[in-house]
């Protein structure tokens, strides 16, 4: 094909978009008031219904939502994003599924656009840049491209900088599927002590006998500080405590350490809302079985089958262990 005849097409399809986009817009063009449009101030109220409810069905009509949004106001930081959270969240839980599509990747793809928009639109948000990170490092792993993976290293690097509480959680979680073996696990793990460091403003041992210490001080230690988001339970987060120690816990038992695991896991009893927390479940079989789990999760995955007892980063409570109301 010569590439003078591909011109047509692109143009084409370029002016379908325009007034795709276009006619989405005067549909519903408010008036132009300053500030976010009333279409985006639904589509977000939507999107936490949906969210915070684990209303994973209907992930899809949110996504219809927001990213109409989106078309009406391409600048809107919080709508981009929101559309890049509904494909990362839709992905990351596909455990939910009877079997995944192979084409489930494409959320990561769009993902990735998404958040690439927030970020530049918003770049002071460092929770946007931890999962533009996480969009770009999960494609690289897909397309085994070195050169992406670098590049997603990198804006990680960037954003953990920017914000370690939030962000050295990010960073590890995403890691946590790597070979207990592999350097890129074990600093995974050794993010996830930083972060309690960082959220408690002090030491914890390694062997985890000083976390009811840490416990009691971090709410104290972090104040009303920005921090105070990433380290506590908030509105946003309900069960952000119980869902860390819940990973943090799996890596542990991951990496062979199943006694100090058995410590992380049980500091999330310690938390405001443990008993409201619907993973509770989850939690008490996690201490129970830390033993018999280093071998369940450093079983080699089955390509096609999904695992019956996989880790936090592969169920089907991968967002959902620090959102679900
Ligand atoms: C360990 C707990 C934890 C896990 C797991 C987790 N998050 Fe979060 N998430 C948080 C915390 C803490 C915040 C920060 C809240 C804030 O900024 O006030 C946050 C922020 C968010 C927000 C931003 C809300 C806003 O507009 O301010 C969204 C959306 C979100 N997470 C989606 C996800 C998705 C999707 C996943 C799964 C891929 C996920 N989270 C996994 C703890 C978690």
């Amino acid at each position: 094909m010569k590439p003078v005849s591909r011109f047509p097409v692109v143009t084409a399809l370029t002016a379908v978009l325009c007034c795709l986009a276009a006619g989405l817009a005067t549909a519903q063009s408010g008036g132009g008031a300053p500030g976010r449009q009333p279409a985006a101030l639904e589509a977000d109220q939507l999107f936490w219904q949906t969210f915070h409810s684990a209303d994973y069905a209907h992930i899809q009509d949110s996504i219809e939502a927001s990213t109409a949004a989106y078309l009406r106001d391409p600048n809107d930081a919080v709508s981009a994003a929101h559309v890049g959270w509904l494909h990362m969240w839709r992905v990351a839980e596909r455990h939910r599924m009877q079997q995944a599509p192979a084409s489930i990747t494409d959320d990561i793809v769009l993902a990735r656009k998404y958040f690439q928009k927030a970020v530049a639109l918003a770049p002071d948000d460092a929770r946007y840049r931890g999962f533009l990170a996480s969009a770009i490092l999960a494609e690289a792993q897909i397309d085994r491209d070195a050169a992406l993976r670098q590049q997603g290293s990198e804006i990680m690097g960037q954003a953990v900088s920017d914000w370690p509480a939030f962000n050295l959680f990010t960073a590890g979680f995403v890691a946590s599927g790597l070979p207990a073996s592999s350097d890129g696990f074990k600093q995974a793990l050794e993010q996830q002590w930083q972060n309690l460091e960082v959220c408690g403003h002090m030491k914890v041992d390694r062997h985890g006998n000083n976390l009811d210490v840490l416990a009691k001080n971090m709410e104290k230690a972090v104040g009303q500080s920005r921090d105070a988001r990433a380290c506590l339970n908030s509105a946003k987060a309900p069960h952000n405590e119980e869902g860390f120690f819940l990973n943090m816990g799996d890596m542990l038992t991951k990496s062979g350490d199943w006694q100090t695991a058995r410590k992380v896991y049980a500091t999330a009893r310690l938390s405001t809302g443990y008993a409201q927390w619907p993973y509770r479940d989850v939690l008490e079989e996690r201490i129970r079985d830390a033993e018999s789990n280093v071998a369940v999760f450093n079983a080699e995955a089955q390509p096609g089958k999904k695992s019956a007892n996989p880790m936090m980063i592969g169920s089907d409570f991968s967002c959902m262990a620090c959102h679900h109301q």
